[in-house]
């Protein structure tokens, strides 16, 4: 798989891809390319951004940057990338990100993500030289980078040979093995730790009755039960 980011602070990427899993998909073939819509843009001086229509705070970042910036990297309009790449555009208002949305964006065969800044996208980027608008939460950070990473993360971490035992990522939280449910609790040593006992059917060889309990675990916390589990 080949993930581009386009940001404004393409240095943040550096220690981030050298960070497992995302490291280890790198080193199974995967890419990760972090450029910056500076040294693409058309205008003097690297400017990226400018003054909102209708005026108010902040500074919102320009159409016709990010165009030229797809443009220069791709070779191509970027409408005429549609339909071959993933072109996803990192916003509060998006598509929320998921377990479903991240085993989706996995299957792809490359994705662009466009980190915002300031008060974001001049909305035609969305409109139209986005594929998708995607948000990691219903908060707003300061800029897209950090949300560009979590998406790596969720969707390298599925790629093969992201993760030490690929099995990891076959069952957990979300997955279809587990009904779209969280995933049941884990304990390891010491058995006892301050009076607190780890639940006795994990100790007691039971294979089946170990495999029937983690389900009952994940189910119940699926309808919202369970410490730690509870969902909306
Ligand atoms: C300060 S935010 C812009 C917030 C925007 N004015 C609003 O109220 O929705 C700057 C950039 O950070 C990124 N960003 C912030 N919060 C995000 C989130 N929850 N999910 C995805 N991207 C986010 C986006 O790329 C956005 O363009």
């Amino acid at each position: 798989m080949e993930i581009d980011v386009l940001t404004l602070f393409p240095e943040w990427f550096s220690w981030f891809a050298a960070q497992r899993p995302i490291a280890n998909a790198l080193a199974a073939g995967s890419a990760l390319r972090a450029v910056s819509y500076r040294d693409y843009t058309p205008l003097a001086g690297g400017q990226v951004d400018d003054t909102p229509f209708g005026g108010g705070p902040g500074m919102v970042l320009r159409v016709d940057v990010v165009d030229a910036a797809l443009r220069s990297l791709y070779g191509r309009d970027a409408l005429e990338l549609h339909g071959q790449r993933r072109i996803v555009a990192l916003t509060p208002s998006g598509r929320l990100l998921d377990d479903a949305l991240a085993s989706e964006l996995a299957g792809e065969r490359a994705i662009t993500l466009l980190s915002g800044r300031y008060e974001g996208f001049d909305e035609r980027v969305i409109d139209h030289l986005a594929t998708d608008a995607v948000s990691i939460g219903r908060y707003v950070l300061a800029g897209g980078e950090l949300a560009a990473m979590v998406v790596c993360d969720a969707v390298m971490r599925k790629l093969p040979g992201a993760l030490g035992d690929c099995r990891s990522a076959i069952e957990e939280s979300f997955s279809p093995v587990l009904g779209g449910a969280p995933e049941y609790p884990h304990y390891t040593r010491p058995a006892s730790y301050r009076g607190w006992s780890v639940p006795d059917v994990l100790v007691s060889g039971h294979h089946e009755q170990i495999r029937a309990w983690r389900a009952a675990q994940s189910a119940q916390r699926g309808s919202g039960g369970g410490p730690g589990g509870s969902l909306p």
